[in-house]
């Protein structure tokens, strides 16, 4: 499932961090990933001991947390701390599946459930630069204004599509949730989605009461800690 999520930063926040990455120094994507991934990408990013890195990375994190469904649709236990790419001049990443496990930097690590890109130039200002991502319904394309995010399973095969023209800025990261299957997560996430809708609505309040305890016995079934 490839799920958008809508103005997790808004327009200045997007301005400011585009102004410091603009004046950023940027390193050869290839640097960060394995000889599968090294011979299809394309690409620069920030170096990942930059402060810049560190510092625009703890803001689209806050951001992220503040938004209304990125909780509930990635149930995070452990995030990687976001870096920040550019393609441009034809840069490109072929089909690839993200590393199945990553380490952090206290020594412990992450095993990669859900890969998410926050869209940081505006979708006009670069031809291609399309997130294409392979899952068992078939092909899906993803390249959203500046400011939005995709959530989608870092199982599944993707690419970004060559830019030919400007340059197609984004923060991307990873995240191990709480519950691992993918269509787990999902049955979740349209359960949550169910109780606040009724909630809204004022449904008969035992029967929200008895979804929510649904809600949270699923969750105790599937999460592993
Ligand atoms: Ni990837």
């Amino acid at each position: 499932m490839l799920l958008h999520l809508a103005n997790v930063l808004d327009a200045p926040a997007v301005a400011r961090m585009r102004a410091a990455l603009a004046a950023a120094e940027w390193t050869d994507g290839r640097e960060t990933v394995g000889s599968q991934g090294a011979q299809v990408k394309r690409n620069q990013q920030l170096p990942d001991a930059s402060p810049l890195r560190a510092q625009l990375g703890r803001e689209v994190l806050a951001a992220c947390a503040r938004h209304p469904l990125f909780h509930t649709a990635t149930l995070p236990v452990k995030i990687l701390p976001p870096r920040f790419n550019r393609y441009a001049d034809g840069g490109t990443y072929g089909a690839h599946v993200d590393g199945a496990v990553m380490a952090l930097t206290d020594g412990s690590q992450l095993r990669s459930d859900i890969a998410c890109t926050l869209f940081l130039a505006d979708p006009d200002s670069y031809d291609g630069g399309e997130l294409v991502v392979d899952d068992t319904y078939g092909e899906h394309e993803a390249k959203l204004p500046a400011g939005d995010a995709v959530v989608y399973p870092a199982s599944s095969l993707h690419r970004v599509e060559p830019v030919t023209r400007g340059a197609r800025i984004a923060a991307f990261f990873w995240i191990q949730s709480l519950v691992r299957e993918e269509a787990q997560r999902r049955t979740l996430l349209q359960l949550d989605g169910a109780i606040q809708r009724l909630t809204d609505d004022h449904a008969n309040v035992a029967a929200v009461k008895q979804l929510t305890g649904v809600y949270h016995n699923l969750l105790r079934q599937w999460a592993q800690t």
